[in-house]
Parts: structure tokens; C-alpha cells; sequence
């Protein structure tokens, strides 16, 4: 079953587009698209070595099939290192070499590394070509594919050169998601909890019920959840495209912790982000708690959640509470060193809060890491 989210666009009228979730849509990948493009313009499709592997093929026989003329794919190396400025010229490089032209459409196929440097590409090719996105990560498909923002690293930090480039659709064939890796899933996983934690207390209470069997491999729960968590993501977009306001800005709960951790591994892999994320999240609601917002018991719900999809724990390297604050107040969503943080006021009702003094967090955080042990839980 195929499940659609419009995402419209608040200051844009009539330049929305839809996300479409379900199994099996990679097979009807050339069709989707030419309802979208009826003209059938050329285009190029960008993925990485292990996607590539699994679902190159079939994506350009796909698109082939349904009379799509294709310019020479890009592979890119798999990983976050790939989303540098070097791999973006090699991708612009390509794409000129190949004759793209104002009409070809990128097809960003791969999770979020993919999606944003295949999206800041069509974003500056020709000053701007359309993009389609492809996402095959959990993470990808609830979070990067949706909601405009593309980028890359540079070595001042994360996602610090990108552009607000929204894809012209979105397909996400959740039967891909049957060859993740189990670590990448539960990675993606936190991103799921973090929906239901900024603003839906329903799901999380599904995901209470669900989430077990969700990682576990259960197709139609995942197609469920994909779904959930793209209304949720484009209702946010929607009213707050450019994170002018505080609204986009609820999408960062767990974020800012996670980012610090993130920097501080120095994306080596030893912490994925939705990881580093989930370790945040948990902060934030047990900070929320112990500045007195939410009741402990709420954060205690959450622990437990985060516990049993094998989440829950310390960071897997050593770490000082000061370190990770000079983190926090560097990310580039601080402002004159006081730093943004998403907290809770209970599940379901997240805010962005600029008033925590930074002493405070660092007495938080001391007191959380006091008796580090070192290691995610993994289940
Ligand atoms: N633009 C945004 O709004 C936004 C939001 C969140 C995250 N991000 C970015 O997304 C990136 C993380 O994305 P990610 O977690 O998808 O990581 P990723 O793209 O690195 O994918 C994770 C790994 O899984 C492999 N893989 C992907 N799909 C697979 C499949 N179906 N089967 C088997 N293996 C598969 C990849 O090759 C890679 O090794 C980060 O760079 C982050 O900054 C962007
Ligand atoms: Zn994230």
C-alpha cells in the first residue's frame, strides 16, 4: 500500500510536493516521476558504493523502462567523509562532463550522506536543476529527504555549506529498508522517537507498543511510522520553511547534545548521528525533568524506551561535561554563547528554551556522566 504526505510550502504557493511511502515503489520509480515531470527531462542518478550495490540496477532499470534517458551514474564512497566540498565538485565536474543541462533532474538514491550532497549539487548545477530524493535509510526517510535543507561538511563543523533546495518528490520504497543494517535502523529509530516526543504522545505511545517489532524487521510498521513521521516533519516545514521561527527549530530536541558528541568523535564513526541523537534526547528530557519542567516519571518513560530499542546509555568514548559545553555553545543555533536547547514540558510537548545558563548544563551533565561505563546498550 502506498501511503502519500503533500508537503506545502507556506511562502511559495503551488511549489509543494509529495512524499511517497510504501514497498515495492522503486519498481515503479520511472513512472512516479514522469507524473511529476511528464516531460521527461535526463537524469542523473547519485548514490554510494553500498547502495549502489543492492539498488543501482534496479533503479536505472527502472527508470530506463519507463523511457527516462539517463546520463552516467555517480557512486560516490559510502560514509559521512563523502560530504565535502571535494565530492561535491566531483559530482558537479560529472554531471558538466555528462551534459546536463537546465532540464535534467538529479535522483538523489541513499540515505542522508546522498540526499544532501546530491542535493546541494542540483542546488548550484546551472544555478539550480531539480532533484528528486530517493531515500534509503530510516533516517533519511523520516528526516533528510523531507523538508528542503541539503548541505555538506566543511572543517569547521557539520552541515556548515548547504542550501534550502526542496526535491520536486519524494519516494521512499520502505522494502529498502529490509537490507539496513541493524545498527543504521535503530540509529534511524531515535529520529522516529524524537517526532513523537516534540509533539505526538499518541505515537509514542504506539511506539511503546510497536517499536520492538518495528527494529525487528516488521515491513508494514515501518511503512506506518515513515508515514507518521513525514506528516509530522512537512506539517513542521510547512509553517516554519526557513526556521525563522521556533518551530523548525523543535526538530533540533536531542540535537544539541548530539552534535556536541558528534564533533567530539570527530565523525569517526564511533557515534552515528541518530545515536548521538538518541543519547541527547535523553539528556534533554532529564534535564527537562531536573530543572523541574516535566515530571521524572515522563523521563523516566523515555529511558526506558530509548532502553529497550537499545539506545539508552553513554556515549562509547570518554568525555568531560565542559568539552561538550564549548560544543553546544560553537553550534551555529547558539547565539553570544548562550546555547538552544529543545526541552520538554512532558511527551509530546517540546519548546525551544535560550535560558539555560550554561553552569547549569555542565552541573547536569557532570552529574549524568559521573558514572560513565562507556557504551551504547545495543539490544
Ligand atoms: N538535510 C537534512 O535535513 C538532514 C536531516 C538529518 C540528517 N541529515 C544528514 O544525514 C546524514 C546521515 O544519514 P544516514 O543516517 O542516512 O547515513 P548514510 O547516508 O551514511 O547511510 C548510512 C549507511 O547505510 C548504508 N545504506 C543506506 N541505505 C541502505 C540500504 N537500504 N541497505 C543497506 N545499506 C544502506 C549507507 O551506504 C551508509 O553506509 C548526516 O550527514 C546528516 O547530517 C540531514
Ligand atoms: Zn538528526
Amino acid at each position: 500500500m502506498t501511503a502519500a504526505v503533500h508537503v506545502h510550502r507556506g511562502d511559495t504557493a503551488g511549489t509543494g510536493y509529495d512524499i511517497l511511502i510504501g514497498g515495492g515503489l522503486m519498481r515503479d520509480a520511472g513512472t512516479l516521476l514522469a507524473r511529476v515531470l511528464p516531460e521527461k527531462p535526463s537524469a542523473l542518478i547519485v548514490t554510494d558504493q553500498n547502495v549502489g550495490d543492492l539498488y543501482l540496477k534496479r533503479c536505472v532499470n527502472a527508470m530506463e523502462a519507463a523511457g527516462w534517458r539517463l546520463l552516467p551514474p555517480v557512486v560516490l564512497p559510502a560514509g559521512e567523509a563523502t560530504k565535502t566540498f571535494a565530492h561535491l565538485e566531483a559530482v558537479v565536474d560529472h554531471a558538466l562532463e555528462h551534459g546536463v543541462t537546465r532540464d535534467t533532474v538529479v535522483v538523489a538514491l541513499g540515505g542522508g550522506v546522498v540526499g544532501d550532497i546530491a542535493g546541494f549539487a542540483a542546488s548550484v548545477l546551472l544555478r539550480g536543476i531539480r532533484c528528486v530524493q530517493m531515500p534509503t535509510t530510516l533516517l533519511a526517510m523520516v528526516d533528510s529527504a523531507v523538508g528542503g535543507k541539503t548541505g555538506i561538511n566543511t572543517r569547521h563543523g557539520k552541515n556548515l555549506a548547504g542550501s534550502f533546495h526542496h526535491p520536486s518528490l519524494v519516494i521512499a520504497d520502505t522494502d529498502m529498508l529490509a537490507t539496513l543494517p541493524a545498527r543504521e535502523l535503530r540509529a534511524g529509530y531515535a529520529e522516529v522517537l524524537k517526532y513523537a516526543l516534540i509533539g505526538d504522545p499518541v505515537f509514542f505511545g504506539w511506539l511503546e507498543e510497536h517499536g520492538a517489532v518495528l527494529l525487528a524487521g516488521d515491513a508494514a510498521l515501518q511503512a506506518e511510522a515513515v508515514r507518521v513521521c513525514c506528516a509530522a516533519k512537512a506539517d513542521i516545514v510547512a509553517r516554519d520553511e526557513t526556521e525563522r521561527a521556533d518551530i523548525r527549530a523543535l526538530l533540533n530536541l536531542g540535537h544539541t547534545f548530539g552534535h556536541a558528541l558528534e564533533a567530539l568523535a570527530g565523525y569517526d564513526g564511533r557515534i552515528l548521528h541518530g545515536e548521538a541523537v538518541a543519547i541527547g534526547i535523553e539528556w534533554a528530557a532529564d534535564l527537562s525533568a531536573h530543572l523541574g519542567l516535566m515530571p521524572a516519571a515522563e523521563a523516566a518513560r523515555i529511558s526506558r524506551h530509548l532502553l529497550s530499542a537499545g539506545l539508552s546509555g553513554q556515549p562509547p568514548f570518554a568525555v568531560e561535561a565542559a568539552e561538550i559545553v564549548l560544543k553546544m555553545q560553537a553550534d551555529k543555533k547558539a547565539k553570544d554563547g548562550r546555547m538552544t536547547l529543545v526541552l520538554l514540558r512532558g511527551i509530546g510537548r517540546a519548546f525551544v528554551s535560550r535560558d539555560v545558563p550554561p553552569d547549569t548544563v555542565r552541573g547536569f551533565l557532570q552529574d549524568r556522566l559521573g558514572g560513565q561505563t562507556g557504551g551504547l546498550r545495543h539490544a
